[in-house]
């Protein structure tokens, strides 16, 4: 049965109709435990979500909802290693890259607690991750006591992972989110765009003889990440010169992380310098693994378990929560509500916190490309609307830019604040009023200008009413970044689970890369186009005639 036939899709429709005209003012006024009643508590983060246009009957019809989607059987196939991406026939196990345990993965347990989906489990998938961690344990510290050198024997200095989409967000996400714990005489760069201009500035203020390259790509074929491996080792080997043991040693400052190992010797990078990228961990999902390496290298290996630690603790949470109190299940819930009930088709994501810059960014690819499809697993209509466009960017810079369309725009935009109670830079005079704006502009979202009692000029009015949720974290520590970015994953895959989407394909990223290739040997001048459309074809006529190059 279609999720939108269920009888709790259908009691929350008839519910939203009397939800919709209520305002946020009036639900706090009728309840005085709001606040209580809707945060919650988890490893020292607190999730409010009082500001969200619900109330109890509400999230009543949603987890009644989760269960008539069969939520719990959906999160035993998860843990199990049933084959959940199954278009592809394959599990996706990146919890199993931050299992810090001496247990097997996935356990003999889950197995037993999942649905008949879980016949299929995959075997427990430890050994190669144990054995992996321990080779990038043995990289970092090799980096951070000066033994990894360049082919003339200078100690690296810089890291430049180079990768595209799930291989380049994670990984810089996190190396930003971390820098006070990083080693101070390291240099780490991420490197993920076609355009010249973005490798170029990189290249030409590096040593090369003290450069690390890691190409970080799961199927080493992704146009991007192999034209900038490429122009790396251009670079390198044209310094190394012409000795072979030069440029044989220079090719030792070359790792992959890839699951394609042939492609990655075929470049030259030696065996022992490649490390795996296992086909049950989709990109999005891979900063747990090596391909968080050069994060990893940047803030050593403790810090990285740490990160682990803090994504293991959100998985015990999700899977033994009761779905009224799980943050991941309810954060992809208050989603559904927003887009399908409410009718919100965005989602904006605000960090009162500079160094999750790449944060919003991260999240994009993690939620539209997971779940931006509005054919279900079995290729039928879903029938609903799915992913919200995510959006966002750092406050309080964004009050500056764009909110004044959330307070008097019109549309129905909810958000995601997040912010930390102290901050990593000890300056004073700046956290208070960083806090003091995240908090005010929640405030006057859900409010409106009533709260000042600043009614009276239409033009100056703020209806309010905009629903949002705050994370307030104790400070950005490694361990509260791998909670806070475990909970997006599994609201993902919650909603996934919901909407009945697979969530761990990305078919419609193929089309372009495809046109793309098609269309480049017209646009380089080798061969002239065929079978495009006038647009493109007078497109490319009419960069030929300015480049002069036909
Ligand atoms: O094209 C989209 C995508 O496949 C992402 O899913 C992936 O993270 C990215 O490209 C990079 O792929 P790869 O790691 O294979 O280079």
């Amino acid at each position: 049965m279609k999720i939108t036939e269920t009888a709790s899709w259908q009691a929350l429709a008839g519910h939203a109709d009397t939800m919709k005209p209520r305002h946020l003012r009036e639900l706090f006024s009728d309840d005085g435990e709001r606040f209580s009643r809707f945060s919650l508590g988890l490893e020292g983060m607190l999730f409010d979500y009082s500001k969200q246009r619900v109330t109890r009957e509400t999230l009543d019809l949603l987890i009644a909802l989760a269960n008539e989607a069969k939520l719990g059987e959906r999160i035993g196939d998860l843990f199990s290693g049933a084959p959940v991406n199954r278009g592809e026939n394959r599990a996706a196990l990146h919890m199993a890259a931050r299992h810090l345990e001496q247990t097997p993965f996935p356990s003999s347990s889950s197995t037993s607690s999942a649905s008949s989906a879980s016949s299929t489990h995959c075997e427990d998938v430890m050994p190669q991750v144990r054995s992996a961690r321990e080779r990038m344990r043995q990289l970092v510290r090799a980096v951070w006591n000066d033994e990894l050198r360049g082919y003339s024997g200078e100690p690296v200095r810089n890291i430049v992972n180079l990768g595209i989409g799930g291989s380049d967000l994670g990984p810089k996400m996190a190396t930003l989110a971390l820098k006070p714990f990083s080693h101070p005489g390291l240099r780490v760069f991420h490197v993920s765009n076609l355009d010249a201009a973005d490798i170029w500035p990189v290249l030409n203020g590096l040593d090369p003889r003290a450069t690390l390259f890691i190409v970080t790509s799961k199927t080493f074929t992704t146009q991007e990440t192999l034209t900038n491996a490429h122009t790396a080792r251009d670079w390198l080997l044209a310094t190394a010169g012409d000795d072979p043991d030069d440029v044989s040693r220079a090719m030792e400052q070359f790792i992959a992380v890839t699951g394609n190992t042939e492609a990655a010797f075929n470049f030259g990078i030696r065996p022992h310098n490649i490390y795996p990228f296992w086909e049950w961990i989709g990109g999005r999902f891979s900063l747990w693994s090596a391909a968080g390496l050069s994060f990893a290298i940047s803030v050593g290996m403790e810090e990285f378990e740490r990160f682990l630690a803090g994504g293991a603790a959100m998985d015990r949470h999700f899977r033994e929560a009761p779905f009224a109190a799980n943050l991941p299940v309810l954060m992809a819930l208050l989603g559904i509500w927003n887009t399908d009930f409410l009718g919100a088709a965005t989602h904006l994501v605000n960090p009162y916190c500079q160094p999750l810059y790449w944060l919003p960014d991260y999240l994009q690819q993690l939620e539209m490309e997971s779940n931006g499809k509005a054919l279900g697993a079995d290729a039928a209509p879903v029938g609903a609307e799915t992913a919200p466009v995510l959006w966002g960017g750092i406050g309080s810079n964004a009050q500056h830019a764009y909110f004044q369309l959330l307070h008097q725009g019109g549309r129905l935009i909810p958000s995601d604040f997040i912010a930390c109670a102290e901050s990593n830079y000890a300056l004073p005079g700046h956290h208070d009023k960083l806090l003091a704006n995240c908090l005010a502009q929640a405030e006057a979202l859900a409010f409106g200008s009533s709260v000042l009692g600043e009614e009276a000029d239409p033009l100056k009015r703020c209806p309010g009413n905009q629903p949002s949720s705050i994370f307030l974290l104790p400070r950005l520590t490694s361990f509260h970044l791998g909670l806070l970015i475990a909970a997006y994953e599994h609201k993902v895959f919650v909603q996934g689970a919901i909407w009945g989407i697979n969530s761990f394909d990305q078919w419609g990223v193929e089309l372009g890369k495809k046109l793309a290739r098609r269309l480049l040997p017209a646009i380089a001048g080798k061969e002239s186009l065929t079978g495009s459309d006038a647009s493109t074809a007078g497109l490319i006529g009419w960069l030929h005639a300015t480049t002069a190059k036909r």
